[in-house]
């Protein structure tokens, strides 16, 4: 027994010593974390790199689907529901991320809706990368009409009959399997809000990524997201410790030079025309398995941004004081945020 756990935490260090290894290589002479950047630790040429073949034109070449990651998901898709699980942290980021997409909505006035346990009654939302469905439920218990997409048929399969045993759920959420590009080049509808949480860290071509989500996106639309910064800091906390040390989550679920820098996400974003409106950090304190808004963006942080086509969005948005520290306090009713 003490043998295997020796093996296994040698084994441990070894991975460990390859992802710094592969971090390194990948940036070989000027590694991000080298060269740390005060504001965002984001090296200004690793930002240019990001944008430079980001041109006006869609990048038909480039794709956002990365097999082996989803894989990664698929092969732990009976855990999307063990609040003990793998996934532990994700129900519990619902405390922050509902109220997020919740007020955020409110706040472009894409919601008229008077009825308070069902303020998103009318509004369509596309769940981008749902998994087995733990945001996309509560989302769709506030009245919107959701559609969770996931590529793999196995965590569809689970956010399905997860979905099954809810009758509150039947007519307002469905789940197609599909990756993202292949999608959005075949939509039969945009819709006004799409989110992508924690999905941007798994995928190849984050240009590629954030198009097809803006295809997806009716003018004024609104896009959130929520994802991991490439920082010093994130490498330490959403790997050394999440993976190895803590074991929040299983060895190899993230890999560093995946993550995405602020700075650079927002600059592709205004290029896209879709205005940042909103960036909050996001800090998980695992003893108590609770998030909480942080101000500093270094490892977990959240965007809401508005596709900005129409410009009386601008106006509302303008006219609405819309800060997450009072709105976004999770009083929306338990059932809604588990
Ligand atoms: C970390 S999970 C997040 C699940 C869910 N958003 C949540 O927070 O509960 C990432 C999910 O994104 C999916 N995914 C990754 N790339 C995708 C793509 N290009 N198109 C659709 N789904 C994708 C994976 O299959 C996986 O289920």
């Amino acid at each position: 027994m003490i043998c295997k756990k020796i093996m296994n935490s040698c084994s441990d260090l070894i991975s460990l010593h390859r992802c710094c290894l592969k971090s390194l290589l990948c940036h070989q002479s000027t590694p991000a974390w080298w060269h740390v950047m005060p504001q965002n630790y984001c090296t200004v040429r690793e930002i240019n790199i990001k944008t430079e073949t980001y041109q006006n034109t869609r990048h038909k070449q480039q794709s956002s689907f990365n097999d082996e990651e989803v894989r990664k998901f698929g092969a732990l898709s009976d855990h999307w529901w063990a609040r003990d699980g793998p996934y532990k942290p994700l129900h519990s980021l619902n405390r922050l991320r509902v109220p997020l997409v919740r007020d955020g909505l409110i706040s472009t006035g894409a919601t008229v809706s008077k009825d308070g346990r069902q303020p998103l009654e009318g509004v369509t939302i596309l769940d981008v990368g749902c998994g087995g469905g733990i945001l996309s439920e509560p989302l769709a218990r506030l009245g919107a009409s959701v559609t969770g997409l996931d590529a793999s048929h196995k965590s569809i399969e689970a956010a399905q009959q997860h979905s099954s045993l809810d009758a509150d759920l039947q007519g307002r959420l469905q789940y197609k399997c599909c990756d993202l590009d292949t999608f959005s080049q075949r939509l039969d509808q945009q819709y006004d809000a799409v989110v992508a949480s924690e999905v941007l860290e798994h995928v190849d071509s984050i240009e590629a990524f954030i198009e097809s989500c803006n295809a997806c996106l009716k003018p004024s639309g609104s896009l959130f997201l929520t994802t991991i910064n490439r920082t010093p800091l994130s490498f330490l906390g959403a790997i050394v410790a999440a993976e190895y040390l803590l074991r929040i989550v299983p060895v190899g679920t993230h890999t560093w030079d995946k993550f995405v820098p602020i700075e650079a996400l927002k600059k592709l974003l205004e290029e896209r025309g879709l205005q940042t409106r909103l960036q909050h950090g996001m800090l998980y304190a695992p003893v108590l398995d609770r998030w909480c808004w942080v101000a500093d963006t270094s490892v977990n942080y959240a965007l809401h941004a508005v596709n900005i086509a129409d410009t009386s969005v601008n106006y509302a948005l303008h006219a609405v004081n819309y800060a997450p520290e009072s709105p976004m306090s999770p009083e929306s009713p338990t059932s809604s945020l588990s």
